[in-house]
């Protein structure tokens, strides 16, 4: 398969403005409206998304062992998938890029039918159902916050027990903080990082309130201390940008 870049398939994407009308927003789901718009939202709607995309990519591309797999897990579009295929140009590798949203897959199989292909195996499943296996990179990029806290640990457990010996899990999340004073100071900052993004605040509040049920963030403290009883030997984060934040842990490398 050809690895493309990704740059050649891009076009100005869609512009978000489905919480501009009057209606009062139900619970926010991954439907066909949102998978339109997604590329604009995220950047939009996540300080730093940009950094965390490139630097995952390089991440993947630096940790990557032959032979093994590379997980994308709730991959929307592909914006990782994407990148990590442009990084690993000269290199064999196998990206298995897994969402459950129909219309989020068909809009990275066009991205991939638009490159001439790529080594991106797209999967429509749960990622709580997926069997993760041989994996020296595992991505799970602003997902774990859509899933039931409940299924958080078990899923975690899967996913390290799924990984090479020294394998990396890259895990970005919005998180909240412990201190209500800094937690109000940072959703205040992010509020305003919308705007600034052109969003009013009519959309920020809408959104909000469509996020209320399904996102639920935790603290930086709960993901590690998670991460650890899943069986990652360290968890270091090595971004953050108000309440976003990315985490690198790893798997003992069996020496
Ligand atoms: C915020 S988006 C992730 C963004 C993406 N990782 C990126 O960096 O562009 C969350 C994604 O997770 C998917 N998702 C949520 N729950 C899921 C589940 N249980 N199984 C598979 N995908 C899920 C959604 O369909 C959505 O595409």
């Amino acid at each position: 398969m050809t690895h493309a870049s990704p740059a050649n398939a891009m076009k100005k994407p869609p512009r978000d403005n489905l919480y501009a009308c009057n209606m009062m927003p139900g619970d926010f789901v991954f439907d066909e409206k949102v998978a339109a718009v997604f590329e604009d939202m995220i950047h939009r709607s996540v300080p730093g998304y940009t950094t965390i995309i490139a630097m995952t990519a390089r991440l993947a591309e630096t940790c990557f062992q032959p032979g093994s797999r590379i997980y994308d897990l709730g991959c929307s579009l592909g914006a990782a998938s994407l990148a990590i295929a442009s990084r690993m140009r000269d290199r064999t590798c196998e990206i298995v890029a897994v969402d459950n949203s129909r219309p989020m897959l068909d809009g990275l199989e066009e991205r991939l039918a638009a490159l001439g292909g790529g080594p991106v195996e797209c999967r429509h499943e749960d990622i709580r159902e997926c069997i993760v296996e041989n994996a020296s990179v595992v991505i799970l990029n602003f997902t774990l916050q859509f899933i039931s806290p409940a299924d958080r640990d078990r899923l975690l457990r899967r996913i390290h027990d799924g990984m090479t010996a020294g394998g990396i899990f890259i895990l970005s999340e919005k998180i909240v903080l412990n201190d209500p004073r800094l937690n109000e100071l940072y959703i205040e900052m992010y509020h305003q990082f919308k705007q600034d993004m052109g969003y009013s605040e009519m959309e920020v509040s809408r959104k909000r309130a469509a996020l209320e049920r399904v996102l639920l963030p935790e603290t930086l403290a709960v993901h590690k201390a998670r991460l650890a009883r899943a069986g990652f030997e360290s968890v270091e984060q090595w971004f953050q940008c108000f309440n976003f934040a990315s985490m690198v842990a790893c798997k003992r490398d069996g020496r």
